[in-house]
Order: C-alpha cells, then structure tokens, then sequence
C-alpha cells in the first residue's frame, strides 16, 4: 500500500469508493456526502485542493452549518492497485495549537472491505513524515471514546491518550477524545 496524490483518471473509482463509504454506519459522522458533492460539482478544485499549504482553499462547513476558515492542508490516498482510503493532515503555521473546531492534525478512513490490513497505520505513519516537514515535534488525533479501531491505530504509531473533553458546539453534542504522537 502506498499514498498516492489522487489525479483525474482516479475520479470515477473514487466516485464509487465514497458511495461505498457513505452506506457505511461507522462513516455516518464523516461527512463523506459533502466530499462526493465537491467531488462531482468541482473536479478541478477537489484534485487540486489536494495540496494547500496555504490554507487558500474555500472556507470549511462545519456539522451545525456555520463555516470556519481552511488551514494549510495535504491530502492523500491509499493505493494498493485500488483506492483503498483517504488520510489528510491540516495544521496551523508556526504553533502546534489547531483551532478547537478543527478535530486534530490527522484524519483518516479506509473502505469497509480493505480495512484489518494495516492500512490506516501505514499511511497514518507515513503522513507524520509529513508533519516532521513543516516542523511540528508532535500531532494531536481526536476519535470518538467508542472508536477502538481508530484507538488502535493512534497506539500503533505510539500514540499517548491525553484527554476527553466535550465535542466543540460546531460538531454536535458528545465527548472526543484526544491522542497525541510525538515526533
Ligand atoms: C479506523 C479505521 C481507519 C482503521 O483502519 P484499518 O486499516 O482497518 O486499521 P489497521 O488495519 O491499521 O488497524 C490497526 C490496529 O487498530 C486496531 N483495530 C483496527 N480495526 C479494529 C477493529 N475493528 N476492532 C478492534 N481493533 C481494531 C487493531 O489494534 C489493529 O491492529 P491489528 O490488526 O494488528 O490487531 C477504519 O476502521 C475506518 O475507516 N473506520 C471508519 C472511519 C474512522 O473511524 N476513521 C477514524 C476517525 S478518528
């Protein structure tokens, strides 16, 4: 499994994959119907809005409607001959602080069907490459108290807990949980 910047030719395969994902009851709170629709009424600015290292792309929707400003961004795919998921990474130039709206550094999903392979470590690892780029010395995951999987892979890229707080307003009503992996 390797991650690949997601080109054109890509865009009917990763079209299906998020129907796929968006049937999936563990993708409810993921808000993948809104990626299929940037998808499908802007390709152009989807495939680009890959790279944003300067935060330019549109302002980010939040779950209650209101909207919050886009941070510097990378995203990324997994690939194993298919696509297989999708890992992004956000951060704020210059501090290791992220606004409480935005759920951590790292976030990430694989396909029903390619999940238990390793794959959500594998990528998780390697975007920390990715962090150590732009210099942080550690990236903050949140996951959902019940989300053991996620947990799991947190832990084995040696990720610590660090605390369970309420989810902000934006995002609903319940508790997140905060991880942190140094660098
Ligand atoms: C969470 C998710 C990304 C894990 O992807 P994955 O590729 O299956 O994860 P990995 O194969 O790398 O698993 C790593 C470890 O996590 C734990 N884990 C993963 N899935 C698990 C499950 N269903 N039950 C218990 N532990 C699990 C295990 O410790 C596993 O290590 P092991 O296989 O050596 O036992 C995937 O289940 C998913 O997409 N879920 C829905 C979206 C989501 O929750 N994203 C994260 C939001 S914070």
């Amino acid at each position: 499994m390797e991650l690949i910047r997601l080109e054109e030719k890509h865009l009917p395969e990763f079209l299906a994959a998020i129907k796929l994902v968006m049937a999936d009851a563990d993708m409810l709170h993921m808000d993948v119907d809104k990626l299929y629709e940037e998808a499908v009424s802007d390709p152009e600015r989807f495939i680009r809005e890959q790279d944003d290292p300067l935060g330019l792309g549109a302002d980010i929707e939040m779950p209650d409607g209101t909207f919050v400003k886009r941070l510097p961004s990378i995203v990324r795919h997994m690939w194993d001959g298919e696509i297989c998921g999708r890992i992004g990474f956000r951060w704020s130039p210059g501090t290791t602080n992220l606004p409480p709206t935005c759920l951590g550094h790292i976030g990430y999903w694989i396909l029903p069907h390619k999940r238990r392979k390793g794959y959500a470590s594998k990528a998780l690892n390697l975007m920390l490459d990715e962090a150590r780029k732009v210099g942080l010395p550690f990236v903050d995951l949140t996951t959902d108290p019940e989300n053991i999987s996620s947990q799991g892979v947190i832990k084995k890229n040696g990720g610590e807990f660090l605390k369970q707080v309420p989810l902000p307003p934006q995002h609903g009503k319940g508790e997140i949980m905060y991880w942190r992996i140094k660098l």
